[in-house]
């Protein structure tokens, strides 16, 4: 390659996205949250979506065998959330009052919006799966901006032109 790790993650970072948790149940009915920015639409007829996964992280065997998931995306007061959703600390859920969406999967308080999913499809994208979900139901909150990632850090929304 004629770049490093690094050189690529540079380059990457400096596409702005937002920042949402991915949520389901493990397999003993556990709730399951992992901070991920590469959540996208995918296709509006069927309603698809998708985010990436890397096969390492701990949270891959409850998205595997669940039938479903959904996407909390996170408002601009939450760049806590998302860091506790991308630590390893061993509780990421305590002191959260999550709601049950859809099939019992967790919906964050005080989000922008979120999809409810089911599992549509896994691909194979080198060292991440890619996890398409069929949009079953859906929601979001006008009155809040999102929180934005860009090299690095967290940052807000700001209309430009
Ligand atoms: C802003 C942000 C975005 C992230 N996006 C992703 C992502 O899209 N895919 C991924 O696999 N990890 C992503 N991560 C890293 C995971 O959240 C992190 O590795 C987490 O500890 C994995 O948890 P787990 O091992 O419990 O599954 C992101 C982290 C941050 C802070």
């Amino acid at each position: 390659m004629p770049f490093d790790h690094r050189q690529f993650r540079d380059v990457m970072g400096s596409f702005a996205t937002g920042v949402a948790v991915a949520t389901t149940r493990d397999a003993a009915g556990r709730p399951v949250g992992v901070t991920v920015s590469s959540f996208t639409s995918l296709s509006l007829d069927p309603p698809l979506i998708l985010f990436c996964l890397e096969w390492v992280a701990e949270s891959w065997a409850a998205f595997r065998d669940g039938e479903f998931f959904a996407i909390n995306i996170l408002g601009e007061d939450q760049a806590a959330l998302s860091s506790r959703f991308a630590s390893v600390r061993a509780d990421r859920w305590a002191g959260i009052e999550a709601m049950d969406g859809l099939h019992g999967c967790p919906l964050l308080p005080g989000t922008v919006g979120w999809v409810s999913c089911r599992k549509e499809t896994v691909h194979e994208g080198g060292d991440h799966a890619i996890i398409v979900g069929r949009v079953e139901a859906l929601e979001r909150d006008p009155a809040r901006s999102p929180l934005l990632h860009f090299r690095g850090a967290y940052g807000r929304f700001e209309r430009a032109g």
